[in-house]
């Protein structure tokens, strides 16, 4: 069990914001910040620029004054209050590598020449009793993302990785929050992730301590699991979910048919996704979760329903691969969405498309209801 007496959150947990980076609805978000007492006193990353305030009040409260401020990541909901921390803690060197001190200079004009300690990946710090390991982190999520790894107490400060939206009161789902989180702020960047993983590996971790989310001190092969299957782009579940859109409900019609056979068959009714109405994120997050699914629109303007072709941009945006996929499709005079829809995923690797197809015209028939049995066998082999 990690030793963390010595490391205090000096983070906010933000209860009110329901938007994160303009695009993500959260039930309120943690940023964290961590702050470790030793012979000289470290803070890790600063937080969201409204907090400032309570954020300096909350490292001052630990009756330490910080020697250093640690730069693990420059995306602005970590570290927006980089200039007011120079300015509370005049002594205090700020310490990060090059590409994040250039950021630095873009965000506040200045890299801090005269207080700066350039560090690379692989090198350490001492701060007396403890020894920190820098590990460079590029992509995740940022290309000047590191962590820091605590030698002496085996902590492992992980920036954005194993971080979830939500904070500790709400979304107590880590997995949900923390796919949704994942395959849309990172999930492009598998690659990057597993070379990490690698690194990571061969460290003794007792605790991971996120930007985001909860610090993690139990069961850790649990969420290094999932990382290493979300960032290998492979399934996490054997199963199907089902993506549709539908303007007047024939579609969904088709689409709950489905959901009905593929429950007949494998006693699992799969997870439905009105993409008109759900949560988008929600929905990018379950295609990466599932080893199958389907996708059912509607020909709109000789292209599909506009809610199908962002959905489609997002997976194939993150790199979606490896996956079995099965078709649905809707037009009163001139149906085009399967072509359409496999154009669009055409970039993504190892796909197999179901061969089983269902038309339909306006309405469904009794042809497409065995179109859609048949299919429903494909996304349940
Ligand atoms: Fe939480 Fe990439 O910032």
């Amino acid at each position: 069990m990690a030793d963390l007496t010595n490391v205090v959150n000096v983070g906010i947990s933000d209860e009110s914001v329901t938007l994160f980076e303009a695009q993500y609805k959260v039930n309120g978000m943690a940023y964290n910040s961590y702050l470790i007492k030793d012979e000289r006193t470290a803070v890790l990353d600063t937080v969201d620029l409204r907090y400032g305030e309570k954020w300096i009040e909350n490292i001052k409260a630990t009756g330490s004054i910080p020697d250093y401020l640690f730069i693990t990541h420059m995306e602005p909901d970590h570290s927006s209050n980089i200039l007011r921390f120079t300015k509370e803690f005049p002594n205090a060197k700020i310490v990060a590598n090059a590409k994040a001190f250039s950021m630095i200079k873009n965000f506040f004009g200045t890299d801090f020449a005269d207080r700066k300690i350039e560090v690379k990946d692989g090198e350490t710090f001492s701060l007396g009793q403890r020894e920190l390991l820098f590990l460079a982190a590029p992509m995740v999520h940022w290309p000047e993302v590191q962590m820091i790894y605590d030698k002496t107490d085996k902590i492992l400060f992980s920036a954005d990785a194993f971080g979830r939206f939500g904070t500790g009161e709400k979304s107590r789902d880590w997995a949900g929050e923390a796919r949704r989180y994942y395959i849309g702020i990172v999930g492009k960047y598998g690659m990057q992730v597993q070379a990490v993983l690698k690194k990571v590996a061969a460290l003794d971790v007792e605790a991971v301590c996120p930007l985001h989310g909860e610090i993690l001190t139990e069961n850790l092969e649990y969420y290094i699991g999932l990382y290493d299957k979300w960032s290998s782009f492979a399934p996490e579940e054997k199963g199907a979910a089902i993506f549709y859109t539908s303007v007047y409900g024939n579609t969904e019609k088709a689409a709950l048919r489905l959901a009905d056979e593929i429950a007949a068959i494998s006693g699992k009714r799969p997870p439905l996704f009105n993409l008109s109405a759900c949560d988008m994120a929600e929905a990018v997050a379950a295609a990466f979760r599932f080893s199958h699914i389907a996708l059912a629109t509607t020909t709109y303007n000789m292209d599909i329903f506009p809610f199908m072709h962002d959905f489609i941009a997002r997976l194939v945006e993150r790199n979606f691969k490896n996956r079995k996929i099965g078709l649905i499709e809707n037009g009163s005079w001139a149906p085009n969405a399967v072509k359409v829809m496999t154009a669009l995923l055409e970039p993504c690797k190892d796909i197999v498309f179901c061969e089983q197809k269902v038309k339909i015209s306006s309405a469904m028939t009794e042809q497409n209801l065995n179109e859609i049995k048949a299919l429903a066998k494909k996304l349940t082999e």
